[in-house]
């Protein structure tokens, strides 16, 4: 129960349009953005890690990781909405040149959060491992043009 509505949450919540905060300066654009990739790295990570057997796989923890990416994919596009960009940011100029593409990954990745979270819940590990080489490569498939190294 507690996974299907957080997961319909999720659904619900992701519109790119949607302009839910106003930054009064470009660091608090930028603190969100890397806070939001930081978390969506942690928790992937630590599925990596357990998918590589650097960690003993764990069917709840594995899920538990999955809800939160899915969680956290729902707005990750916040930190993006507009151009702010300070000397501690990696994201490439290009991200707001190409914004409806840059939004079109991000939306993919969303989509493919929502997957993983509901492979990850039926435990099929085959499936599992299948959806997340497909989520990480929605991750690549955005730092390669967006974000510098
Ligand atoms: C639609 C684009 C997009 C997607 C999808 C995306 N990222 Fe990012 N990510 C970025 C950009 C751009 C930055 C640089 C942000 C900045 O510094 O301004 C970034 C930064 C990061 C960082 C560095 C955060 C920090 O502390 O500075 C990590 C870690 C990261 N991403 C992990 C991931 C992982 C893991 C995934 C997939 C599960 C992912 N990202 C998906 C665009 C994306």
């Amino acid at each position: 129960m507690k996974k299907i509505a957080l997961m319909s949450l999720a659904a619900v919540a992701f519109n790119v349009s949607a302009h839910a905060v106003t930054f009064d300066k470009d660091e608090d654009a930028v603190a969100l953005r890397k806070s939001h990739m930081h978390l969506i790295g942690t928790y992937f990570g630590e599925m990596g890690d357990m998918i590589k057997g650097k960690q003993p796989y764990d069917a709840a923890r594995f899920s538990a990781d999955a809800d939160r990416l899915a969680a956290l994919s729902s707005w990750s596009y916040e930190g993006f909405a507009e151009k702010r960009l300070t000397d501690d940011s990696k994201s490439k100029p290009a991200v707001w040149e190409k914004k409806a593409d840059f939004d079109q990954k991000m939306r993919e990745f969303h989509d493919q959060a929502l997957k993983l979270q509901q492979v990850a819940g039926k435990g099929d590990m085959g499936e599992i491992r299948a959806e997340f080489k497909v989520t990480a490569g929605t991750c690549g498939s955005c730092h390669k043009p967006y974000k510098y190294k």
